[in-house]
């Protein structure tokens, strides 16, 4: 069985996550979304139970795709649980340098670790989840970049 690990912030999940999160479930037996901190976001919009508790939402009719979270370094993650195959979406150029920084900086940390990055749909390169939220507090409409579930998620947070 081929487990993968797809990491990351997710604050909140939009369709880019989602499209790189379809296409790798089709491509290895198990993929285990993981909802962890970065150090550089210390501000969230969303708590890790709550991030974990959308994206169950999202993905509750994909039956190969399972949603954890975890504090600390992802290496220990890997080291820990024996889940070596990290994914990461790349949407445009300016990624390259951060991800391949961090696929680095884990390889180094652990060996076993690699990273298999999936190119992000391009109807999807643009958008970030900053971006989302910058357009929500706003009022616009970001219904094209998040699912309904999300949309009323964030919507709530604004209200509150
Ligand atoms: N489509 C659309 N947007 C995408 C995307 C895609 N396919 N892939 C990434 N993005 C956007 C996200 O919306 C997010 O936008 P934001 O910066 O506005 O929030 C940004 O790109 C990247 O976020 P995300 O993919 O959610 O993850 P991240 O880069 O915040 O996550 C971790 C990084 C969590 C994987 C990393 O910090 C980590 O491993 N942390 C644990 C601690 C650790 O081990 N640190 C050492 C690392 S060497």
């Amino acid at each position: 069985m081929s487990t993968a690990v797809y990491p990351g912030t997710f604050d909140p999940i939009t369709y880019g996550h989602i499209d790189v999160a379809e296409r790798a479930a089709k491509v290895f037996s198990e993929l285990i979304i993981l909802v962890m901190n970065n150090r550089a976001k210390a501000q969230t919009m969303f708590s890790v139970e709550e991030r974990v508790s959308m994206i169950r939402n999202v993905f509750s009719n994909i039956p190969n795709i399972r949603i954890s979270s975890y504090h600390g370094l992802l290496v220990d993650y890997a080291r820990s649980t024996g889940h070596n195959v990290i994914i990461r979406g790349l949407r445009a150029v300016s990624d390259f340098e951060y991800e391949m920084t961090m696929a680095a900086a884990n390889r180094r940390m652990y060996d076993p670790f690699d990273t298999f990055f999936l190119m992000t749909d391009t109807k999807y390169s643009f958008i970030s989840s900053s971006l989302v939220k910058e357009i929500a507090v706003n009022g616009g409409k970001i219904d094209p970049w998040v699912p309904e579930s999300v949309k009323w998620e964030i919507l709530k947070k604004i209200e509150n």
